[in-house]
């Protein structure tokens, strides 16, 4: 059984209204399916929630939110929230256009109002990648998190130092607006140690997207504590490492369930205590390119026709970071010029969150990504695909979560490139 303060337990026994009260509970029941024995305070400066979506049937959704926001419920800390699921500068035909407005997402501006009345940090703070500093929901080591977004929890506890549990949707929105989350898991010294020690000893800088695949897959839920990465990052979180781990984490969590890695040399915690971090009896799994090359493989091709043209390129699954939007642009540029071509030839959307975009906006880069025919958005790919109509399309990601939750196909970074500027296999 838990334990509660008194004033906790003062909410579950309504203190604080019958709204709160639930919450609570809810909360409670949650932590002790974890063996939770206590609750402990939230102490991030802002939340991120995972529901961004007015999809018409989340009903029970909406209905949530509003007797949070009519008991007056609302959370003491604002908070960002994951993208958009449509964007009218995506490439879409009248029946898409129809089914996302008008069938799909017709809620969208109902949810959005709610949004705003619960507490959306700045109207445009809609992204995954919600802790890159353009956007500004910036965790400190050692705070605690009530996130839901897998991308962004192990994003948080991993390059940030954060503490957050891997939450589902609206359990997100429960421990803010309470302002306590269940204390177990990754929250707790024990829960944060390595049971997995992952031995990189490729002759290339592995592929992020792929390294994190195939860790995920070999690990699961679990934390691995990562040797040799720091040879082809270094050890300093600089911008490309950022998101090179942003890529990487994102893919361990979709692919597999973690929710924490440790870089040796480079993330926080590894960097402190190292080795301590592992625990007794760890497993091993080293990784070489002939590794990766069958992980690669590996991956089911989705699509009907294996050899259809391309329809449609997404990159930035979770949303790009300021210096990938640039190097993409150095890249697309060269790699046209070396084809003899002056536009992508396959459509293609580069997607980042609104703040990113109006930075990148104020570069020369911006301007010279739009000669190459790149279109950018603030979208979420996935919800983007996520129907029938889109699902049928052949398109084309460097994403392994993307790769992992629709019908689209995985390439690496440098496949993608000659695709979208020379076309063919
Ligand atoms: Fe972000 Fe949507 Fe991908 S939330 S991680 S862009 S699936």
């Amino acid at each position: 059984m838990m334990k509660l303060t008194d004033e906790q337990q003062a909410i579950l026994d309504g203190a604080q209204g019958e709204v709160l009260a639930k919450v609570m509970k809810t909360l409670v029941m949650y932590g002790e399916t974890f063996g939770a024995e206590k609750m402990v305070p939230v102490t991030s400066k802002y939340n991120h929630l995972v529901t961004s979506f007015g999809l018409k049937m989340l009903g029970p959704v909406y209905e949530l939110m509003d007797k949070l926001i009519e008991a007056g419920a609302v959370s003491q800390q604002k908070f960002s929230v994951d993208p958009r699921p449509v964007d009218k500068n995506v490439p879409a035909n009248f029946l898409q256009n129809l089914i996302f407005n008008k069938i799909m997402y017709s809620k969208q501006d109902f949810y959005e109002e709610q949004l705003n009345k619960l507490g959306l940090m700045e109207k445009d703070a809609f992204t995954c990648a919600c802790y890159l500093d353009e956007v500004g929901n910036v965790p400190k080591k050692g705070e605690v998190l009530s996130w839901a977004e897998s991308s962004a929890v192990v994003y948080a506890n991993s390059v940030l130092g954060a503490r957050c549990n891997r939450n589902s949707g609206i359990m997100d929105i429960m421990g803010s607006v309470v302002g306590y989350v269940p204390y177990f898991g990754l929250l707790t010294d024990e829960g944060r140690k390595a049971t997995w020690v992952i031995r990189i000893e490729t002759e290339k800088k592995p592929e992020a997207q792929l390294l994190g695949s195939a860790i995920g897959m070999k690990v699961m839920e679990d934390v691995p504590y990562v040797f040799g990465l720091d040879k082809w990052l270094g050890t300093e979180l600089d911008e490309a490492a950022c998101s090179y781990l942003k890529d990487f984490g994102a893919a361990t969590a979709s692919n597999g369930a973690v929710g924490l890695y440790h870089i040796d040399n480079l993330t926080p915690e590894a960097k402190e205590l190292g080795e301590e971090l592992i625990a007794q009896d760890a497993n091993v799994y080293v990784i070489d390119d002939a590794e990766l090359e069958r992980v690669k493989n590996n991956y089911p091709i989705m699509w009907k026709d294996k050899d259809a043209k391309p329809k449609l390129c997404f990159m930035g699954c979770p949303h790009m970071s300021l210096e990938q939007l640039k190097t993409w642009t150095d890249r697309v540029e060269a790699g046209l010029k070396e084809a003899g071509n002056n536009k992508v030839v396959i459509p293609t959307v580069f997607t980042a969150s609104k703040p990113v975009l109006r930075e990148f906006e104020k570069t020369e880069y911006a301007e010279r990504l739009k000669k190459t025919g790149v279109i950018t958005s603030y979208i979420c790919p996935l919800m983007y695909m996520n129907n029938p109509l889109c699902g049928k399309m052949p398109v084309i990601t460097s994403s392994n979560k993307l790769r992992t939750y629709t019908t689209s196909r995985y390439y690496t970074d440098d496949e993608i490139l000659v695709q979208i500027t020379k076309g063919g296999k």
